[in-house]
């Protein structure tokens, strides 16, 4: 009785060891499987090539699966950290941003993005995309994007001589512009201004006139400062205004008038934005022009005024992208 009792006795103690085991074994078996999942994981791997887990975790919050193993087949970078927190930071220009960087090391990382974003590193005019005409208000037009001389803008209104100076129509924009600068001229008024247009949508040729004219005048790094090239005018485009100011004196300096603030503060509730603002020449390639104003419609002309950015930026990160 008794040696039955301690067989059983062992019996269990056998069982108990038994599943303690298989316990075990399961635990350790799965601790293995997770560490060998955890070495397959993008984060290990960035540890591997030397970003702590604080960056791995930050790489991994900002960029796509395929963003972050591109960064797994560069060398570790701190750059890259403070580059994917910019706002207007694009993937595919990550290699251009590096370079520029090395090359422009007192530059913000604010200007390096804003200036890869839009060709800016390139110097003006030394490589020429072509201009998509089917974004209509949204097309790009500047020192890289530029208009053949096969686009002659259809549907241009003319605006009368109340609205714009020179002959009497020679003054036109697209039909869609126009209904809006309509509105945009009207609220002016309403506010105590009256605008005037000074030239609106230019041709090819008169361009080409307009640039030759400004050369022959200035030489061609001032020409190159205030005029555009042929074809790469958005005066070609008819969604351009270039505004006065009825009746301003001889020594009227659009810049400081109340018409130019009035412009600054509701001119994008109609669609339309400050071209060439001051202090954005690194990325436009223009001289501040106040006056010449750009139909790009309501919704990305509010972005670009809420953003405090030039179209060529909002079209790189909003459009190109
Ligand atoms: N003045 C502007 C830049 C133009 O010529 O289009
Ligand atoms: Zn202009």
């Amino acid at each position: 009785m008794k040696r039955k009792k301690l067989k059983l006795k062992k019996q269990a103690y056998y069982i108990f060891a038994g599943i303690v085991g298989i316990f075990v074994a399961i635990i350790l078996g799965v601790n293995f499987y997770n560490d060998l999942k955890y070495k397959e994981s993008n984060e290990a791997k960035l540890i591997t090539i030397g970003y702590t887990l604080e960056q791995a975790k930050k790489i991994e919050e900002k960029l796509t699966k395929e963003e972050v193993e591109k960064i797994l087949n560069m060398e570790k970078n701190d750059n890259i950290l403070s580059l994917i927190e910019e706002k207007y930071f694009l993937m595919k220009n990550l290699d251009n941003y590096l370079e520029y960087m090395k090359k422009e090391s007192e530059k913000s990382l604010t200007e390096i993005i804003a200036i890869v974003n839009t060709h800016a590193n390139n110097k003006w005019y030394s490589k020429t995309f072509e201009t998509n005409i089917d974004l209509k208000e949204q097309m790009l037009v500047n020192k890289f994007y530029a208009l053949n001389e096969n686009y002659n803008p259809e549907n241009l209104k003319t605006l009368s001589l109340q609205y714009a100076y020179g002959e009497p129509g020679t003054n036109k924009l697209i039909d869609y512009a126009y209904d809006k600068y309509m509105d945009l001229w009207e609220a002016a008024n309403e506010a105590g201004y009256y605008l005037m247009v000074n030239s609106s949508y230019r041709d090819y040729e008169s361009q080409k006139q307009t640039y030759e004219y400004c050369k022959a005048a200035k030489g061609e790094r001032k020409a190159d400062e205030i005029a555009a090239h042929v074809g790469h005018s958005e005066h070609q485009t008819g969604l351009v205004v270039d505004m006065t100011s009825k009746n301003a004196p001889e020594d009227f300096k659009f810049k400081e008038s109340e018409e130019y603030k009035w412009l600054k503060e509701n001119a994008h509730k109609y669609g339309f934005i400050e071209r060439y603002p001051e202090g954005k020449t690194f990325i436009t390639g223009y001289s501040p022009e106040s006056w010449h104003w750009r139909y790009v419609g309501i919704d990305a002309a509010t972005v670009i005024y809420n953003e405090n950015i030039t179209y060529d930026e909002y079209y790189a990160y909003y459009i190109e992208k």
